[in-house]
């Protein structure tokens, strides 16, 4: 019988395959327990369902702009990120030669990673509410599978220890969100790049915009790899203020009043050139993920393009969700301008952006697009 050590150099590769599809079986299981939050009404799949790109597709009260935790009273101040390919990201750090933050998990990278990431939402009073690890250690017991379990992985004595408990539960949460069922790869894209899907004119149109630095910016940031890699996750982990306003529909819902210090809330960080930065999200599935920014204020793939345009096209003065002139960024400071430039668009080539951003959907998903072609 295997007794709990880890580093036990006697495991067979067979046995090391068969560990490590036993915690990605539990973490799914635990992914979409209940039980994990004081009421019992959600889980991890609340807030980033499968069936809905990974997000917070429930109404709310607030347009599914923000998340309602299991309290049923707390409205967040930001939008669940899809936890689709959130795994691509790299551990948080500063690159000393791009003198630039990079990567981590949440829209300000204050977890390192997806294990750290997945020990906040059970303690956390706005979302889960559990008191303590002892607490979720008492849950999980309430379940003979997870008792099992969780001994047959890391050994009999793993449940007289509940820092012990809660770390292996972030572990085998996260060896979950690394599966394929996070990150198939099969959009039209890759099944372009693959030969198996033409693009049509409009998409390649898009492409070829998305991809041209000449043309436009995107790529500045939402590429990692380049045009017709395979794996290209549209997001190079760097933290950007792209001007964004203040979402104030969702704020006189959830009563915030404090600016949002996005990358200066996390607390490794205390540049104030940091202050209003956000993680470039990847544009993976975000054509079923709306709506959009670290805090759901446009509805919209479309607006999001032509409030991008805004800084190029003094034409492009209107938001077309209020149909008032766009509202004041809210960090004015920090703004990446220099990346931001770009030509003026077309409204023929901001229907090819939103066009070729569509093609970025999993097979799965392809049915919740709006107009699919
Ligand atoms: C009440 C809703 C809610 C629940 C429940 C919840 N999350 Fe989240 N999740 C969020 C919100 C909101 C954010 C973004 C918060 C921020 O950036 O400050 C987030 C961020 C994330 C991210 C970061 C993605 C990225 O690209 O940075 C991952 C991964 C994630 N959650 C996974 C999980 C897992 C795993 C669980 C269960 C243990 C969980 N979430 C439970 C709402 C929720
Ligand atoms: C300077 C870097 C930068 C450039 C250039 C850039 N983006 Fe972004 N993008 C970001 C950041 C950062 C966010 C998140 C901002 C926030 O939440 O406030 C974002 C958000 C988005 C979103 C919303 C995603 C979501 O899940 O909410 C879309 C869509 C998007 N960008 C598409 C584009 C397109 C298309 C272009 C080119 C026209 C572009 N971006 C150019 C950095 C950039």
């Amino acid at each position: 019988m295997f007794t709990g050590c880890l580093s036990d150099n006697t495991l067979s590769k067979a046995e090391i395959l068969k560990q490590k599809q036993d915690k990605e079986i539990l973490g799914k299981v635990l992914y979409f327990d209940k039980n994990l939050s004081k009421n019992r009404t959600q889980s991890c799949a609340t807030c980033h369902n499968p069936e809905a790109g990974f997000v917070d597709d429930r109404n709310n009260g607030v347009n599914s702009m923000a998340s309602l935790g299991d309290n049923n009273t707390s409205i967040g101040d930001r939008s669940a990120p899809t936890a689709s390919y959130a795994m691509f990201s790299p551990k948080f750090h500063y690159d000393i030669k791009k003198k630039k933050y990079i990567g981590g998990q949440f829209w300000d990278g204050r977890e390192d990673d997806l294990e750290g990431q997945a020990g906040g939402p059970p303690l956390n009073p706005d979302e889960m509410g559990m008191k303590d690890k002892k607490e979720v250690s008492l849950r999980l017991q309430e379940n003979s599978y997870y008792v099992e379990s969780f001994k047959s992985i890391y050994g009999d004595d793993i449940w007289e220890n509940d820092d012990l408990v809660y770390k292996a539960m972030t572990e085998v949460i996260a060896a979950f969100e690394r599966t394929k069922e996070f990150a198939p790869f099969d959009s039209k894209y890759d099944r372009f790049l693959k030969g198996e899907y033409n693009l049509s004119a409009l998409e390649d149109l898009g492409k070829a915009i998305f991809f041209s630095n000449n043309n436009n910016s995107c790529a500045t940031c939402h590429v990692l790899k380049g045009e017709d890699k395979l794996g290209e996750t549209f997001t190079n982990y760097e933290y950007h203020n792209i001007g964004t306003p203040a979402n104030t529909r969702l704020r006189a819902k959830n009563g915030v009043s404090t600016i949002d210090g996005g990358l200066l809330n996390n607390p490794k960080v205390t540049d104030k050139k940091e202050k209003g930065k956000y993680k470039v999200p990847t544009l993976r599935n975000v054509a079923v993920t709306a709506p959009y920014m670290h805090n759901g204020v446009f509805k919209d793939l479309r607006t999001v393009v032509e409030f991008y345009d805004k800084y190029n096209n003094k034409d492009r003065k209107i938001n077309p969700e209020t149909n008032k002139p766009w509202e004041d960024p809210e960090v004015k400071e920090t703004i990446s301008l220099e990346e931001l430039k770009s030509k003026r668009q077309s409204d023929r080539k901001i229907e090819a952006l939103v066009a070729f951003m569509k093609i970025l959907t999993d097979k799965k998903y392809e049915h919740l697009l709006i107009d699919s072609k």
